[in-house]
Protein backbone atom coordinates (compact mmCIF):
# COMPACT_ATOMS: atom_id res chain seq x y z
CA UNK A 1 0.00 0.00 0.00
CA UNK A 2 1.20 3.50 -0.78
CA UNK A 3 2.34 5.66 2.08
CA UNK A 4 -0.05 8.52 2.62
CA UNK A 5 2.49 11.12 1.57
CA UNK A 6 3.08 9.24 -1.68
CA UNK A 7 -0.63 9.05 -2.36
CA UNK A 8 -0.94 12.80 -1.83
CA UNK A 9 2.16 13.57 -3.88
CA UNK A 10 0.78 11.57 -6.74
CA UNK A 11 -2.32 13.74 -6.85
CA UNK A 12 -0.14 16.83 -6.76
CA UNK A 13 2.13 15.59 -9.53
CA UNK A 14 -0.89 15.00 -11.72
CA UNK A 15 -1.98 18.58 -11.16
CA UNK A 16 1.45 19.98 -12.08
CA UNK A 17 1.44 17.90 -15.24
CA UNK A 18 -2.09 19.01 -16.16
CA UNK A 19 -1.11 22.62 -15.67
CA UNK A 20 1.79 22.04 -18.05
CA UNK A 21 4.66 21.77 -15.59
CA UNK A 22 7.15 19.10 -14.77
CA UNK A 23 5.35 16.59 -12.56
CA UNK A 24 8.47 16.10 -10.47
CA UNK A 25 7.69 19.46 -8.89
CA UNK A 26 4.65 17.97 -7.21
CA UNK A 27 6.48 16.72 -4.15
CA UNK A 28 4.46 17.14 -0.98
CA UNK A 29 5.83 17.24 2.54
CA UNK A 30 4.38 17.51 6.02
CA UNK A 31 3.59 21.07 6.88
CA UNK A 32 6.03 22.98 9.02
CA UNK A 33 3.19 25.39 9.82
CA UNK A 34 0.56 23.02 11.24
CA UNK A 35 -1.46 26.08 12.27
CA UNK A 36 -1.98 26.90 8.57
CA UNK A 37 -2.16 23.56 6.84
CA UNK A 38 -1.49 19.83 7.11
CA UNK A 39 0.78 19.39 4.11
CA UNK A 40 2.62 21.69 1.79
CA UNK A 41 4.16 21.68 -1.65
CA UNK A 42 7.01 24.00 -2.59
CA UNK A 43 7.20 22.90 -6.24
CA UNK A 44 6.08 26.22 -7.66
CA UNK A 45 9.00 27.94 -5.97
CA UNK A 46 11.39 25.36 -7.35
CA UNK A 47 9.94 25.66 -10.87
CA UNK A 48 9.92 29.47 -11.10
CA UNK A 49 13.34 29.76 -12.64
CA UNK A 50 12.89 27.05 -15.24
CA UNK A 51 9.50 28.40 -16.38
CA UNK A 52 10.45 32.05 -15.90
CA UNK A 53 7.24 32.72 -14.11
CA UNK A 54 6.35 34.11 -10.71
CA UNK A 55 5.95 31.14 -8.38
CA UNK A 56 2.62 32.42 -7.14
CA UNK A 57 1.26 32.18 -10.69
CA UNK A 58 2.39 28.60 -11.07
CA UNK A 59 0.95 27.77 -7.66
CA UNK A 60 -2.32 29.42 -8.66
CA UNK A 61 -2.61 27.42 -11.86
CA UNK A 62 -1.90 24.17 -10.06
CA UNK A 63 -4.42 25.02 -7.35
CA UNK A 64 -7.01 25.64 -10.04
CA UNK A 65 -6.52 22.09 -11.36
CA UNK A 66 -7.14 20.73 -7.87
CA UNK A 67 -10.44 22.54 -7.35
CA UNK A 68 -12.44 19.35 -7.53
CA UNK A 69 -9.82 17.01 -6.15
CA UNK A 70 -11.12 14.21 -3.97
CA UNK A 71 -7.83 14.16 -2.09
CA UNK A 72 -7.77 17.76 -0.89
CA UNK A 73 -10.34 19.76 0.97
CA UNK A 74 -8.21 22.89 0.71
CA UNK A 75 -5.50 23.97 -1.71
CA UNK A 76 -4.28 27.51 -1.12
CA UNK A 77 -1.67 29.21 -3.24
CA UNK A 78 -0.04 31.72 -0.91
CA UNK A 79 2.71 34.29 -1.44
CA UNK A 80 5.40 33.95 -2.52
CA UNK A 81 4.34 30.67 -4.11
CA UNK A 82 3.64 27.94 -1.59
CA UNK A 83 0.78 25.51 -1.85
CA UNK A 84 -0.83 24.98 1.55
CA UNK A 85 -2.83 21.80 1.69
CA UNK A 86 -5.46 20.07 3.75
CA UNK A 87 -6.62 16.57 2.93
CA UNK A 88 -10.29 15.81 2.70
CA UNK A 89 -12.01 13.85 5.44
CA UNK A 90 -13.27 11.33 2.93
CA UNK A 91 -9.82 10.73 1.47
CA UNK A 92 -8.34 10.28 4.95
CA UNK A 93 -11.11 7.91 5.96
CA UNK A 94 -10.65 5.88 2.79
CA UNK A 95 -6.93 5.71 3.44
CA UNK A 96 -7.58 4.30 6.92
CA UNK A 97 -10.04 1.81 5.48
CA UNK A 98 -7.29 0.70 3.14
CA UNK A 99 -4.97 0.26 6.10
CA UNK A 100 -7.57 -1.83 7.93
CA UNK A 101 -7.99 -4.10 4.96
CA UNK A 102 -4.29 -4.43 4.17
CA UNK A 103 -1.83 -6.72 5.80
CA UNK A 104 0.22 -4.94 8.52
CA UNK A 105 -1.79 -1.74 8.11
CA UNK A 106 -0.25 -1.19 4.73
CA UNK A 107 3.40 -1.73 5.56
CA UNK A 108 4.96 -3.32 2.50
CA UNK A 109 6.79 -6.63 2.79
CA UNK A 110 10.02 -6.93 0.78
CA UNK A 111 9.62 -9.04 -2.35
CA UNK A 112 12.53 -11.27 -1.64
CA UNK A 113 12.82 -12.87 1.78
CA UNK A 114 16.01 -11.75 3.45
CA UNK A 115 17.66 -13.10 6.56
CA UNK A 116 18.73 -10.97 9.47
CA UNK A 117 20.73 -12.16 12.47
CA UNK A 118 20.43 -10.06 15.57
CA UNK A 119 23.25 -10.63 18.06
CA UNK A 120 22.10 -9.29 21.41
CA UNK A 121 21.96 -9.97 25.11
CA UNK A 122 25.58 -11.10 25.23
CA UNK A 123 25.63 -12.08 28.92
CA UNK A 124 28.65 -13.75 30.45
CA UNK A 125 28.16 -17.11 32.04
CA UNK A 126 28.27 -17.21 35.84
CA UNK A 127 28.13 -13.45 36.17
CA UNK A 128 24.85 -11.93 37.27
CA UNK A 129 23.03 -9.84 34.69
CA UNK A 130 23.44 -6.18 35.43
CA UNK A 131 21.98 -2.95 34.19
CA UNK A 132 24.20 -2.90 31.07
CA UNK A 133 22.68 -6.17 29.93
CA UNK A 134 19.27 -4.62 30.21
CA UNK A 135 19.91 -2.35 27.26
CA UNK A 136 21.28 -4.99 24.94
CA UNK A 137 18.35 -7.28 25.71
CA UNK A 138 15.66 -4.64 25.47
CA UNK A 139 16.93 -2.91 22.35
CA UNK A 140 17.87 -6.18 20.66
CA UNK A 141 14.52 -7.77 21.32
CA UNK A 142 12.76 -4.78 19.81
CA UNK A 143 15.04 -4.60 16.77
CA UNK A 144 14.43 -8.32 16.24
CA UNK A 145 10.65 -7.92 16.44
CA UNK A 146 10.68 -4.91 14.14
CA UNK A 147 12.71 -6.75 11.50
CA UNK A 148 10.42 -9.75 11.74
CA UNK A 149 7.36 -7.55 11.37
CA UNK A 150 8.93 -5.81 8.41
CA UNK A 151 8.95 -9.20 6.71
CA UNK A 152 12.45 -10.52 7.23
CA UNK A 153 13.49 -13.92 8.41
CA UNK A 154 15.09 -13.07 11.72
CA UNK A 155 17.32 -15.10 13.99
CA UNK A 156 18.13 -13.79 17.44
CA UNK A 157 21.37 -15.10 18.91
CA UNK A 158 22.41 -14.45 22.51
CA UNK A 159 26.14 -14.96 21.91
CA UNK A 160 27.07 -16.04 25.42
CA UNK A 161 30.40 -15.17 26.94
CA UNK A 162 31.08 -18.78 27.83
CA UNK A 163 34.74 -19.35 27.08
CA UNK A 164 38.06 -18.02 28.26
CA UNK A 165 39.64 -17.19 31.57
CA UNK A 166 36.43 -16.61 33.48
CA UNK A 167 35.65 -20.32 33.15
CA UNK A 168 39.12 -21.28 34.34
CA UNK A 169 38.68 -19.02 37.35
CA UNK A 170 35.47 -20.71 38.37
CA UNK A 171 36.95 -24.17 37.93
CA UNK A 172 39.96 -23.15 40.05
CA UNK A 173 37.82 -21.88 42.88
CA UNK A 174 35.68 -25.01 42.80
CA UNK A 175 38.81 -27.08 42.98
CA UNK A 176 39.96 -25.16 46.06
CA UNK A 177 36.64 -25.64 47.77
CA UNK A 178 35.76 -29.17 46.77
CA UNK A 179 38.94 -30.97 45.80
CA UNK A 180 37.24 -34.30 46.44
CA UNK A 181 35.00 -33.94 43.37
CA UNK A 182 35.72 -36.46 40.61
CA UNK A 183 36.14 -33.71 37.99
CA UNK A 184 39.66 -32.93 39.11
CA UNK A 185 40.84 -36.52 39.16
CA UNK A 186 42.32 -37.06 35.74
CA UNK A 187 42.46 -40.83 36.22
CA UNK A 188 38.68 -40.93 36.80
CA UNK A 189 36.98 -42.80 33.95
CA UNK A 190 33.49 -43.28 35.42
CA UNK A 191 30.38 -41.25 34.80
CA UNK A 192 30.21 -37.79 36.32
CA UNK A 193 27.22 -36.85 38.47
CA UNK A 194 24.20 -35.45 36.61
CA UNK A 195 23.63 -32.81 39.27
CA UNK A 196 25.82 -29.74 39.29
CA UNK A 197 27.94 -29.50 42.45
CA UNK A 198 26.79 -25.90 43.03
CA UNK A 199 23.71 -23.68 42.87
CA UNK A 200 23.34 -20.47 40.91
CA UNK A 201 23.84 -18.33 44.01
CA UNK A 202 27.08 -20.15 44.77
CA UNK A 203 28.18 -19.73 41.19
CA UNK A 204 27.50 -16.03 41.27
CA UNK A 205 29.51 -15.71 44.44
CA UNK A 206 32.33 -17.94 43.18
CA UNK A 207 33.18 -15.87 40.15
CA UNK A 208 33.87 -12.53 41.89
CA UNK A 209 35.74 -14.35 44.65
CA UNK A 210 37.95 -16.16 42.17
CA UNK A 211 38.48 -13.05 40.11
CA UNK A 212 39.50 -11.12 43.24
CA UNK A 213 41.91 -13.83 44.35
CA UNK A 214 43.56 -14.06 40.94
CA UNK A 215 44.34 -10.35 41.06
CA UNK A 216 46.16 -10.75 44.33
CA UNK A 217 47.73 -14.15 44.04
CA UNK A 218 49.87 -14.88 40.96
CA UNK A 219 49.93 -18.61 41.72
CA UNK A 220 46.13 -18.65 41.76
CA UNK A 221 46.02 -16.86 38.44
CA UNK A 222 48.54 -19.28 37.01
CA UNK A 223 46.28 -22.13 38.07
CA UNK A 224 43.24 -20.48 36.51
CA UNK A 225 45.08 -20.11 33.23
CA UNK A 226 46.11 -23.71 33.36
CA UNK A 227 42.52 -24.76 33.99
CA UNK A 228 41.36 -22.61 31.11
CA UNK A 229 43.90 -24.28 28.91
CA UNK A 230 42.76 -27.74 30.05
CA UNK A 231 39.15 -26.86 29.38
CA UNK A 232 39.96 -25.52 25.95
CA UNK A 233 41.90 -28.64 25.16
CA UNK A 234 39.05 -30.88 26.08
CA UNK A 235 40.16 -32.39 29.39
CA UNK A 236 37.16 -34.53 30.29
CA UNK A 237 36.55 -33.46 33.89
CA UNK A 238 36.91 -29.81 32.96
CA UNK A 239 34.47 -30.16 30.11
CA UNK A 240 31.98 -31.89 32.41
CA UNK A 241 32.25 -29.09 34.96
CA UNK A 242 31.88 -26.54 32.23
CA UNK A 243 28.66 -28.24 31.11
CA UNK A 244 27.34 -27.86 34.65
CA UNK A 245 28.36 -24.24 34.83
CA UNK A 246 26.62 -23.53 31.54
CA UNK A 247 23.42 -25.33 32.39
CA UNK A 248 23.04 -23.78 35.82
CA UNK A 249 23.86 -20.34 34.50
CA UNK A 250 21.72 -20.61 31.38
CA UNK A 251 18.72 -21.81 33.40
CA UNK A 252 19.02 -18.68 35.50
CA UNK A 253 19.45 -16.45 32.45
CA UNK A 254 16.36 -17.94 30.86
CA UNK A 255 14.37 -17.11 33.96
CA UNK A 256 15.62 -13.52 33.87
CA UNK A 257 15.07 -13.00 30.16
CA UNK A 258 11.64 -14.52 30.37
CA UNK A 259 10.70 -11.89 32.92
CA UNK A 260 11.84 -9.32 30.40
CA UNK A 261 9.81 -10.92 27.63
CA UNK A 262 13.02 -11.51 25.71
CA UNK A 263 13.40 -14.70 23.69
CA UNK A 264 16.39 -15.97 21.77
CA UNK A 265 16.31 -18.38 18.86
CA UNK A 266 19.91 -19.44 19.35
CA UNK A 267 21.79 -19.90 22.58
CA UNK A 268 25.18 -19.99 20.94
CA UNK A 269 28.26 -18.52 22.48
CA UNK A 270 31.93 -17.99 22.15
CA UNK A 271 32.47 -21.69 22.78
CA UNK A 272 30.29 -22.64 19.79
CA UNK A 273 32.87 -21.63 17.21
CA UNK A 274 36.08 -22.81 18.87
CA UNK A 275 36.25 -25.69 16.40
CA UNK A 276 36.67 -23.17 13.58
CA UNK A 277 39.49 -21.09 15.01
CA UNK A 278 42.54 -23.07 13.94
CA UNK A 279 41.47 -23.34 10.30
CA UNK A 280 40.34 -19.75 10.13
CA UNK A 281 43.67 -18.50 11.45
CA UNK A 282 45.49 -20.74 8.99
CA UNK A 283 43.47 -19.33 6.09
CA UNK A 284 44.19 -15.78 7.17
CA UNK A 285 47.88 -16.53 7.18
CA UNK A 286 47.76 -18.35 3.85
CA UNK A 287 45.80 -15.55 2.25
CA UNK A 288 48.55 -13.16 3.27
CA UNK A 289 46.23 -11.15 5.48
CA UNK A 290 47.57 -12.07 8.89
CA UNK A 291 51.16 -11.37 9.86
CA UNK A 292 53.23 -11.35 13.00
CA UNK A 293 53.71 -8.13 14.86
CA UNK A 294 55.44 -7.95 18.24
CA UNK A 295 54.79 -11.65 18.68
CA UNK A 296 51.05 -11.35 18.04
CA UNK A 297 49.23 -12.32 14.87
CA UNK A 298 47.38 -9.35 13.39
CA UNK A 299 45.45 -8.19 10.33
CA UNK A 300 45.75 -4.58 9.21
CA UNK A 301 42.39 -2.94 8.79
CA UNK A 302 43.37 0.64 8.03
CA UNK A 303 41.78 2.29 5.03
CA UNK A 304 42.86 5.28 2.95
CA UNK A 305 39.84 7.32 3.89
CA UNK A 306 40.27 6.89 7.65
CA UNK A 307 40.31 10.09 9.62
CA UNK A 308 41.14 8.36 12.88
CA UNK A 309 43.61 5.68 13.85
CA UNK A 310 42.23 2.16 13.45
CA UNK A 311 44.67 -0.28 15.07
CA UNK A 312 45.17 -3.70 13.49
CA UNK A 313 42.78 -6.47 14.46
CA UNK A 314 44.59 -8.90 16.75
CA UNK A 315 43.87 -12.51 15.85
CA UNK A 316 46.17 -14.31 18.31
CA UNK A 317 48.01 -12.93 21.31
CA UNK A 318 51.73 -13.55 21.63
CA UNK A 319 51.02 -16.62 23.81
CA UNK A 320 48.90 -17.99 20.99
CA UNK A 321 45.60 -17.41 22.77
CA UNK A 322 42.51 -16.41 20.80
CA UNK A 323 40.70 -13.20 21.70
CA UNK A 324 37.23 -11.72 21.76
CA UNK A 325 37.75 -10.59 18.14
CA UNK A 326 38.90 -14.04 17.06
CA UNK A 327 35.66 -15.65 18.24
CA UNK A 328 33.61 -12.87 16.72
CA UNK A 329 35.30 -13.45 13.36
CA UNK A 330 34.73 -17.19 13.56
CA UNK A 331 31.12 -16.53 14.51
CA UNK A 332 30.66 -14.43 11.38
CA UNK A 333 32.09 -17.25 9.34
CA UNK A 334 29.79 -19.82 10.96
CA UNK A 335 26.73 -17.64 10.48
CA UNK A 336 27.55 -17.14 6.82
CA UNK A 337 27.89 -20.88 6.30
CA UNK A 338 24.78 -21.85 8.23
CA UNK A 339 22.33 -19.05 7.55
CA UNK A 340 23.75 -16.94 4.73
CA UNK A 341 22.34 -13.77 6.31
CA UNK A 342 21.85 -10.54 4.40
CA UNK A 343 22.30 -8.46 7.52
CA UNK A 344 24.00 -9.07 10.87
CA UNK A 345 23.14 -6.61 13.60
CA UNK A 346 25.08 -6.44 16.87
CA UNK A 347 23.78 -4.65 19.91
CA UNK A 348 26.33 -3.80 22.58
CA UNK A 349 27.62 -0.94 24.65
CA UNK A 350 28.93 1.78 22.36
CA UNK A 351 32.34 1.46 24.01
CA UNK A 352 32.74 -1.63 21.84
CA UNK A 353 32.47 0.42 18.65
CA UNK A 354 36.16 0.07 17.80
CA UNK A 355 36.08 -3.67 18.39
CA UNK A 356 33.30 -4.05 15.84
CA UNK A 357 34.89 -1.66 13.39
CA UNK A 358 38.00 -3.83 13.43
CA UNK A 359 36.12 -7.12 13.30
CA UNK A 360 33.87 -6.00 10.44
CA UNK A 361 36.75 -4.70 8.39
CA UNK A 362 38.80 -7.78 9.07
CA UNK A 363 35.90 -10.07 8.12
CA UNK A 364 35.49 -8.24 4.81
CA UNK A 365 39.15 -8.07 4.04
CA UNK A 366 39.72 -11.76 4.73
CA UNK A 367 36.55 -12.61 2.78
CA UNK A 368 34.77 -14.32 5.64
CA UNK A 369 31.81 -12.33 4.48
CA UNK A 370 30.76 -11.12 1.03
CA UNK A 371 30.34 -7.50 0.03
CA UNK A 372 26.58 -7.75 -0.09
CA UNK A 373 26.19 -8.77 3.55
CA UNK A 374 25.57 -5.80 5.78
CA UNK A 375 27.30 -5.71 9.15
CA UNK A 376 25.80 -3.26 11.58
CA UNK A 377 26.82 -2.34 15.09
CA UNK A 378 24.32 -0.52 17.24
CA UNK A 379 26.19 0.91 20.20
CA UNK A 380 24.11 2.03 23.14
CA UNK A 381 24.88 4.56 25.83
CA UNK A 382 25.22 4.19 29.57
CA UNK A 383 22.41 3.84 32.05
CA UNK A 384 22.95 6.54 34.65
CA UNK A 385 21.45 7.10 38.05
CA UNK A 386 19.22 10.08 38.73
CA UNK A 387 22.36 12.12 39.40
CA UNK A 388 23.46 11.65 35.79
CA UNK A 389 26.43 9.49 36.81
CA UNK A 390 26.76 5.79 35.91
CA UNK A 391 24.24 3.85 37.90
CA UNK A 392 25.55 2.39 41.16
CA UNK A 393 24.01 0.56 44.10
CA UNK A 394 24.24 2.16 47.54
CA UNK A 395 27.45 0.29 48.28
CA UNK A 396 28.97 1.36 44.98
CA UNK A 397 28.39 -1.88 43.07
CA UNK A 398 26.74 -2.36 39.69
CA UNK A 399 23.01 -2.86 40.18
CA UNK A 400 21.70 -6.29 39.31
CA UNK A 401 19.05 -6.44 36.68
CA UNK A 402 16.78 -8.43 38.95
CA UNK A 403 16.86 -5.74 41.60
CA UNK A 404 16.04 -3.02 39.11
CA UNK A 405 13.03 -4.94 37.90
CA UNK A 406 12.01 -5.56 41.50
CA UNK A 407 12.23 -1.84 42.38
CA UNK A 408 10.10 -0.86 39.42
CA UNK A 409 7.50 -3.55 40.14
CA UNK A 410 7.24 -2.47 43.77
CA UNK A 411 6.74 1.16 42.85
CA UNK A 412 4.19 0.21 40.21
CA UNK A 413 2.35 -1.95 42.77
CA UNK A 414 2.28 0.94 45.21
CA UNK A 415 0.83 3.27 42.58
CA UNK A 416 -1.78 0.80 41.41
CA UNK A 417 -2.97 0.01 44.92
CA UNK A 418 -3.11 3.72 45.67
CA UNK A 419 -5.51 4.45 42.83
CA UNK A 420 -7.38 1.15 42.93
CA UNK A 421 -8.00 0.32 46.54
CA UNK A 422 -10.63 -2.28 45.75
CA UNK A 423 -8.31 -4.40 43.61
CA UNK A 424 -7.30 -7.77 45.13
CA UNK A 425 -3.60 -7.85 45.98
CA UNK A 426 -2.77 -10.69 43.65
CA UNK A 427 -4.28 -8.98 40.66
CA UNK A 428 -2.52 -5.75 41.55
CA UNK A 429 0.79 -7.66 41.70
CA UNK A 430 0.23 -9.18 38.28
CA UNK A 431 -0.70 -5.87 36.75
CA UNK A 432 2.27 -4.21 38.43
CA UNK A 433 4.55 -6.68 36.65
CA UNK A 434 3.00 -6.05 33.26
CA UNK A 435 3.05 -2.28 33.68
CA UNK A 436 6.47 -2.38 35.32
CA UNK A 437 7.94 -4.06 32.28
CA UNK A 438 6.45 -1.37 30.07
CA UNK A 439 7.91 1.28 32.37
CA UNK A 440 11.42 -0.17 32.10
CA UNK A 441 11.37 -0.90 28.40
CA UNK A 442 9.74 2.33 27.34
CA UNK A 443 12.08 4.25 29.64
CA UNK A 444 14.97 2.70 27.75
CA UNK A 445 13.64 2.51 24.20
CA UNK A 446 12.22 6.02 24.06
CA UNK A 447 15.82 7.29 23.99
CA UNK A 448 17.90 7.07 20.90
CA UNK A 449 20.07 4.00 21.61
CA UNK A 450 23.41 5.81 21.48
CA UNK A 451 22.36 8.29 24.15
CA UNK A 452 22.95 7.81 27.86
CA UNK A 453 19.85 8.01 29.99
CA UNK A 454 18.95 8.20 33.65
CA UNK A 455 17.13 5.31 35.23
CA UNK A 456 14.47 7.22 37.07
CA UNK A 457 11.95 4.99 38.83
CA UNK A 458 9.58 7.89 39.61
CA UNK A 459 9.48 9.16 36.08
CA UNK A 460 9.37 5.75 34.39
CA UNK A 461 6.42 4.61 36.49
CA UNK A 462 4.39 7.78 36.09
CA UNK A 463 0.98 7.48 34.42
CA UNK A 464 1.48 10.85 32.84
CA UNK A 465 3.95 12.08 30.28
CA UNK A 466 6.12 10.22 27.82
CA UNK A 467 6.12 6.89 29.69
CA UNK A 468 5.20 3.25 29.21
CA UNK A 469 2.43 3.36 31.81
CA UNK A 470 0.84 6.33 30.02
CA UNK A 471 0.70 4.36 26.78
CA UNK A 472 -0.78 1.34 28.56
CA UNK A 473 -3.24 3.58 30.34
CA UNK A 474 -4.45 4.81 26.97
CA UNK A 475 -4.90 1.28 25.66
CA UNK A 476 -6.73 0.24 28.82
CA UNK A 477 -9.00 3.26 28.44
CA UNK A 478 -9.90 2.18 24.90
CA UNK A 479 -10.45 -1.40 26.02
CA UNK A 480 -12.84 -0.25 28.70
CA UNK A 481 -14.89 1.89 26.29
CA UNK A 482 -15.12 -1.03 23.89
CA UNK A 483 -16.20 -3.31 26.73
CA UNK A 484 -18.90 -0.83 27.71
CA UNK A 485 -20.09 -0.64 24.12
CA UNK A 486 -20.37 -4.40 23.98
CA UNK A 487 -22.12 -4.53 27.36
CA UNK A 488 -24.76 -2.26 25.90
CA UNK A 489 -25.33 -4.71 23.09
CA UNK A 490 -22.95 -3.24 20.53
CA UNK A 491 -20.90 -5.55 18.36
CA UNK A 492 -17.33 -5.02 17.20
CA UNK A 493 -18.04 -6.87 13.97
CA UNK A 494 -18.83 -5.05 10.72
CA UNK A 495 -18.06 -1.59 12.01
CA UNK A 496 -17.35 0.98 9.36
CA UNK A 497 -15.01 3.93 9.74
CA UNK A 498 -16.61 7.27 8.95
CA UNK A 499 -15.07 10.56 7.83
CA UNK A 500 -13.96 12.73 10.75
CA UNK A 501 -16.49 15.16 12.16
CA UNK A 502 -14.24 17.15 14.46
CA UNK A 503 -10.70 18.53 14.23
CA UNK A 504 -9.62 16.26 17.08
CA UNK A 505 -10.97 13.23 15.33
CA UNK A 506 -9.21 14.22 12.15
CA UNK A 507 -5.97 14.76 14.03
CA UNK A 508 -6.24 11.25 15.45
CA UNK A 509 -6.89 9.83 11.99
CA UNK A 510 -3.88 11.69 10.62
CA UNK A 511 -1.68 10.09 13.28
CA UNK A 512 -2.98 6.63 12.46
CA UNK A 513 -2.26 7.21 8.78
CA UNK A 514 1.43 7.71 9.56
CA UNK A 515 1.90 4.20 10.92
CA UNK A 516 3.34 2.47 7.86
CA UNK A 517 5.61 5.41 7.01
CA UNK A 518 6.95 5.43 10.56
CA UNK A 519 7.50 1.66 10.57
CA UNK A 520 9.55 1.77 7.42
CA UNK A 521 11.95 4.25 9.01
CA UNK A 522 12.02 2.45 12.35
CA UNK A 523 13.16 -0.68 10.54
CA UNK A 524 15.60 0.99 8.14
CA UNK A 525 17.27 2.82 11.00
CA UNK A 526 16.92 0.01 13.61
CA UNK A 527 15.28 2.67 15.72
CA UNK A 528 12.70 1.57 18.31
CA UNK A 529 12.66 5.13 19.65
CA UNK A 530 10.76 6.14 16.51
CA UNK A 531 7.98 3.79 17.52
CA UNK A 532 7.94 5.28 21.02
CA UNK A 533 7.74 8.81 19.67
CA UNK A 534 4.95 7.72 17.35
CA UNK A 535 2.80 6.04 19.98
CA UNK A 536 3.27 8.95 22.32
CA UNK A 537 1.86 11.27 19.65
CA UNK A 538 -0.86 8.78 18.84
CA UNK A 539 -1.83 8.37 22.50
CA UNK A 540 -1.93 12.15 22.93
CA UNK A 541 -4.07 12.54 19.81
CA UNK A 542 -6.39 9.84 21.08
CA UNK A 543 -6.74 11.35 24.54
CA UNK A 544 -7.48 14.81 23.14
CA UNK A 545 -10.12 13.29 20.89
CA UNK A 546 -11.55 11.26 23.77
CA UNK A 547 -11.94 14.31 25.99
CA UNK A 548 -13.76 16.26 23.28
CA UNK A 549 -16.03 13.54 21.96
CA UNK A 550 -19.03 11.74 23.35
CA UNK A 551 -18.72 8.17 22.27
CA UNK A 552 -20.84 5.85 24.36
CA UNK A 553 -23.56 8.49 24.72
CA UNK A 554 -23.59 9.30 20.99
CA UNK A 555 -27.18 8.85 19.81
CA UNK A 556 -26.67 8.52 16.08
CA UNK A 557 -25.93 4.81 15.72
CA UNK A 558 -24.04 5.10 12.44
CA UNK A 559 -21.86 7.86 13.81
CA UNK A 560 -21.30 5.86 16.96
CA UNK A 561 -20.25 2.78 15.00
CA UNK A 562 -17.76 4.93 13.09
CA UNK A 563 -16.28 6.21 16.34
CA UNK A 564 -16.03 2.71 17.74
CA UNK A 565 -14.33 1.54 14.55
CA UNK A 566 -11.77 4.30 15.02
CA UNK A 567 -11.18 3.18 18.60
CA UNK A 568 -10.65 -0.39 17.48
CA UNK A 569 -8.11 0.69 14.88
CA UNK A 570 -6.29 2.96 17.34
CA UNK A 571 -6.09 0.11 19.83
CA UNK A 572 -4.81 -2.36 17.24
CA UNK A 573 -2.07 0.00 16.15
CA UNK A 574 -1.03 0.81 19.69
CA UNK A 575 -0.98 -2.88 20.58
CA UNK A 576 1.04 -3.74 17.50
CA UNK A 577 3.55 -1.05 18.39
CA UNK A 578 4.01 -2.08 22.01
CA UNK A 579 4.41 -5.67 20.93
CA UNK A 580 7.26 -4.51 18.70
CA UNK A 581 8.75 -2.77 21.71
CA UNK A 582 8.46 -6.03 23.63
CA UNK A 583 5.71 -5.44 26.16
CA UNK A 584 1.93 -5.75 26.42
CA UNK A 585 -1.08 -4.10 28.02
CA UNK A 586 -3.26 -5.45 30.84
CA UNK A 587 -7.06 -5.39 30.61
CA UNK A 588 -7.32 -2.93 33.43
CA UNK A 589 -4.99 -0.99 35.65
N1 LIG B 1 29.80 -10.87 26.22
C1 LIG B 1 30.11 -9.60 25.65
C2 LIG B 1 30.26 -8.55 26.75
O1 LIG B 1 29.85 -8.78 27.87
C3 LIG B 1 29.06 -9.11 24.67
C4 LIG B 1 28.90 -9.96 23.45
C5 LIG B 1 28.33 -9.18 22.29
N2 LIG B 1 28.27 -9.92 21.06
C6 LIG B 1 29.32 -10.20 20.29
N3 LIG B 1 29.15 -10.92 19.21
N4 LIG B 1 30.51 -9.74 20.55
O2 LIG B 1 30.79 -7.52 26.50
Amino acid sequence: MKKILDAISEEMRKAFAEAGYDEELGKVSLSNRPDLCEYQCNGAMAGAKKYRKAPIMIAGEVAEKLKDSAVFSEVNAVAPGFLNLKVSDVFLCDYLKGMEAADKFGLETPEEEKTVIVDYGGPNVAKPLHVGHLRSAVIGESVKRIARYAGYKVIGDIHLGDWGLQMGLIITELQERKPELPYFDESFTGEYPKEAPFTISELEEIYPTASGKSKEDPAYKEKAMENTFKLQNGVRGHRALWDHIISVSVADMKRNYEKLNVEFDLWNGESTVQYLLADMVEEMKKGGYAYESEGALVVDVKEESDTKEIPPCIILKSDGAALYSTTDLATISERVTKYNPDIMIYITDKRQAMHFEQVFRCARKTKLVGDDTKLVHIGFGTVNGKDGKPFKTRDGGVPRLENLIHDIDEEMFRKIVESRQEMPEEEARNIAEIVGLAAIKYGDLSNQAAKDYSFDVDRFTSFEGDTGPYILYTIVRIKSILAKYQDQGGSLENLELAPAISPDEKALMMEIAKFNTMMETAFAECAPHKICAYIYDLANAFNRFYHETKIISEEDEVKKAGLIALLVLTKEILETCIDLLGFSAPDRM
